[in-house]
């Protein structure tokens, strides 16, 4: 927002619960906002106590907007889906969904990464607790996530010896009623969790998230610390294995983790990152993504 704004462009914000169709079109009961943007103070971003005013709301076709992001945190609920069905009512040949209402019904966040079957660790999904229980065997270790978290919620390290094995099983399957991704713990972890930010299949920036102190999670929202990073030669082994299936999806903009050179999770609800990007590496990486907003909208 605060990108597009500083672009020169208007910036709308409006919420899921305000979203309608009429006529056959998407409408949205809007308010404009006014942003402050943040200053880099001493290695932190610092925002003003007033950092963003907004107008009264108005009812608008979203047909006016020349782009519409949906950017709602996971879990992926019914009303989220419904919002995407809104959305599929915005003519994408004028108004650029980011990302595209089918992209976020088809992906998965966990799920999504299993395509890629060279680029990601051992991994299977099953709410069965023998055979979560024969994987683990198997691999020494693993780590158990639930379908819909984020920010580290729910994820848990887990030893065929544990003595709540079978309870942590039944917790996290909700007794075998919700299947759980178990991956084979990656070593690796402990030297970072690497966040690589891609814009329309390709990579733009990455950011380091290393566990501290007593914690196995790197996710910034658990405490990982953010370290500067490069796209390593694997790292585009694996962006070049995962664009084109992302650009013909619709996923424009698109957070993926990577432990140990190996695929772990694919973010296409709402990644984070670009804040810590730009702060460690000097970018603008909202400029960039506005800007490549600005060619695909210009395009007849
Ligand atoms: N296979 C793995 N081996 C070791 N640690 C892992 C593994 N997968 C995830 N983690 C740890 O758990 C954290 C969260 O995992 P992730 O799959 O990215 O889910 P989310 O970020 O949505 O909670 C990661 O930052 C990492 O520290
Ligand atoms: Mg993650």
């Amino acid at each position: 927002m605060e990108a597009a704004q500083a672009l020169g462009h208007e910036v709308w914000i409006t919420q899921a619960q305000n979203l309608s169709v009429v006529n056959s079109q998407a409408w949205a009961l809007l308010e404009k906002v006014q942003l402050k943007p943040v200053q880099l103070s001493q290695g932190h971003w610092v925002v003003s106590p007033q950092w963003y005013s907004v107008s009264d709301a108005v009812l608008c076709s979203l047909a006016d907007m020349d782009a519409v992001f949906m950017r709602t945190d996971p879990p992926v609920t019914i009303p989220y889906l419904y919002a995407t069905y809104i959305l599929d009512y915005i003519n994408p040949e004028q108004t650029l969904v980011i990302n595209a209402p089918r992209g976020l019904r088809m992906a998965n966040e966990k799920m999504y990464a299993l395509q890629f079957q060279e680029v990601i660790p051992e991994t299977i999904v099953s709410q069965d607790k023998s055979v979560i229980r024969k994987f683990v065997e198997q691999q020494g270790a693993a780590v158990i996530k639930p379908l819909g978290g984020k920010a580290g919620e729910g994820i848990l390290l887990i030893e065929p010896s544990d003595r709540n094995f079978n309870s942590l099983v039944e917790i996290s399957t909700q007794r075998g009623r919700e299947p759980v991704m178990v991956q084979a713990y990656l070593p690796a972890a402990k030297d970072g969790d690497k966040r690589i930010i891609l814009l329309n299949g390709k990579p733009i920036g990455a950011v380091n998230r290393i566990p501290t102190g007593k914690e196995f999670r790197g996710n910034m929202a658990v405490g990982g610390r953010v370290a500067a990073t490069e796209i390593t030669l694997q790292d585009h082994k694996i962006c070049t294995a995962v664009g084109p299936k992302l650009q013909q999806d619709g996923l424009y903009f698109v957070g993926i983790d990577v432990i140990g050179g190996y695929l772990t999770e694919v973010n296409v609800t709402s990644p984070t990152g670009i804040r810590e990007i730009d702060r460690l590496n000097g970018t603008c990486l909202g400029k960039e993504v506005i800007t490549w907003v600005e060619t695909m909208s210009h395009e007849p």
